[in-house]
């Protein structure tokens, strides 16, 4: 690390433009040689000297020396690796003054050191400068997705980590041009990858349960953002396809809005008079099938001497999905009355806040949706909220997104024009703890069809392989109907 330096705009620069300087100092070395020659040929002709004046070697030797130099030039710049590239893309950047000076340097004081390495999606840039102010080198998002050029153009900041020593901060550059347009479209039933503890939202996106460490899902967006379809795409259909375990696994789904998802069978909707006694019943029974399978389960550990997880021993996930959660609150009585003491709006606050909090080891879920992120602070209460490791918002925006993450946790996202589908996403499974932007799967079959005909099949037929021959026949009866309608 050397001291910076004001001005001094080429040392900041790659290797080829000061090499090809060298080239061009070389060439002027050849031009002064050659009118060296040219003067010392009249001299010697005026003098009548009998000398022989020849510079040809040297001169042939610069030119040819210059030559060589180009060629490096262009051979350094076209073998030049992507990492060295950003390397000094970012170094000229933050320190050539004409930029701005972003880490505001004074002269003399040690120059940042910018490393790049590979990571499987991008680059990651660590930024470490020991003379610069932390606030400075922290907050260099907009600085570095804006100096990304030609062949990076494309790239920006996507993510952000700065040290627990606050020494220095990486960066995290990908190709969100591309990686925007990314969508998995699933044609048929067939197509909904189905694994027994990950979720796909993309080919190269999934949120994996056996390392999710609060795995109950909070998912939020205006109406008609994408919730609903998101739900039945990314779990609803890729666990039903997998049938029930011989735990007497169970998806439970409500819908208390009595909209489309109320015409699959086993959905819960509330009854004609508005009582929803039905539904905290059900959640009930999905709370005291939690309670046994963790004794299930415990007992397993207990004999194996080991910990022993839900999928280790052959159950699979049971989901409780309240859509649009808020009307569901609503509809509960604020206080119990003396026939139903076990009727009541703290009643299922308090079966939510169990099914969240202790779930997880169960393999049992709760999946949230709401239209309001607002829930995400106020209306969610703080064990539940805390229990939502898994956070999504359709067609986002930085106010609604301040809701459901800190504002450290929102500072490389930018708002753009969304459409449904469209959200911003974090799990915090390790791999996608950061928010980033991701488009869900588009569905070109009947999502609600195949629903229904996979739940019916999923409490029917113990035989669930050919439960999903049977939906994806149907379904993909029902996709040649809409084209022919189509
Ligand atoms: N991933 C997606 N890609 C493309 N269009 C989508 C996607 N998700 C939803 N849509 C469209 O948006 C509409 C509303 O979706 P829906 O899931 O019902 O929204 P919400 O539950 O938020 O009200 C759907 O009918 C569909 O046409
Ligand atoms: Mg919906």
């Amino acid at each position: 690390m050397s001291g910076w330096r004001k001005d001094s705009y080429l040392r900041y620069c790659s290797p080829t433009p000061k090499i090809l300087l060298f080239g061009v100092v070389l060439l002027i070395l050849a031009g002064l040689v050659k009118l060296i020659e040219l003067f010392a040929l009249s001299i010697t002709k005026q003098l009548r000297f009998d000398v022989v004046v020849d510079f040809s070697n040297i001169l042939s030797l610069v030119i040819s020396l210059s030559a060589f130099v180009f060629l490096l030039a262009i051979l350094e710049r076209i073998l030049r690796g992507n990492k060295r590239n950003i390397m000094y893309i970012v170094r000229k950047r933050l320190c050539a003054s004409c930029y701005g000076n972003p880490l505001r340097l004074r002269e003399g004081e040690i120059e940042p050191l910018v490393i790049v390495s590979r990571t499987d999606k991008g680059y990651k840039i660590t930024v470490d400068c020991i003379s610069a102010n932390f606030d400075d080198v922290s907050s260099l998002e907009m600085v570095i997705s804006g100096c990304m050029r030609n062949k990076y153009g494309n790239y920006a900041v996507v993510a952000k980590e700065e040290d627990i020593a606050g020494r220095f901060v990486d960066y995290y550059i990908e190709d969100v041009v591309s990686n925007y347009n990314k969508q998995s479209v699933y044609k048929a039933l067939s197509d909904v990858p189905s694994y027994l503890t990950k979720v796909f939202i993309r080919k190269d996106v999934y949120i994996d349960y056996a390392r999710v460490l609060n795995s109950s899902a909070i998912v939020a967006g205006r109406s008609r953002s994408g919730k609903t379809t998101a739900i039945i795409s990314v779990f609803l259909l890729p666990i039903l396809k997998q049938g029930r375990d011989d735990y007497g696994s169970t998806v439970v789904i409500v819908d208390p809005k009595s909209a489309e998802l109320s015409l699959c069978p086993h959905v819960l909707s509330p009854a004609p008079d508005g009582s929803v006694e039905h539904i905290l019943e059900a959640i009930r029974d999905f709370n005291l099938l939690r309670v046994e399978r963790q004794k299930i389960i415990n007992d397993f550990c207990r004999s194996e001497g080991k910990a022993v997880k839900w999928f280790d021993i052959g159950m699979k996930p049971c989901i409780l999905f309240l859509d649009e959660f808020v009307s569901i609150q609503d509809m509960f009585p604020k206080k119990a009355s003396k026939e139903k003491p076990d009727y009541s709006l703290v009643d299922f606050q308090g079966l939510l806040r169990q099914i969240a909090t202790q779930g997880a080891s169960a393999g049992c879920f709760l999946i949230l949706s709401t239209a309001e992120a607002s829930v995400g602070t106020g209306g969610l209460e703080t064990a539940v909220n805390n229990a939502c490791g898994i956070r999504v918002l359709f067609k986002p925006s930085l106010e609604e997104a301040r809701y459901l993450w800190s504002s450290e946790a929102l500072e490389v996202m930018r708002e753009r024009q969304y459409s449904a589908g469209d959200a911003w996403f974090s799990a915090d499974d390790g791999i996608n703890n950061s928010v980033r932007f991701v488009k869900f799967p588009r569905l070109e079959f009947g999502e609600y069809v195949a629903l229904a005909d996979l739940l019916s099949m999923y409490y029917n037929d113990a035989d669930a392989h050919s439960a999903e021959c049977e939906a994806n026949e149907r379904c993909a009866v029902s996709a040649s109907d809409d084209e022919k309608t189509a």
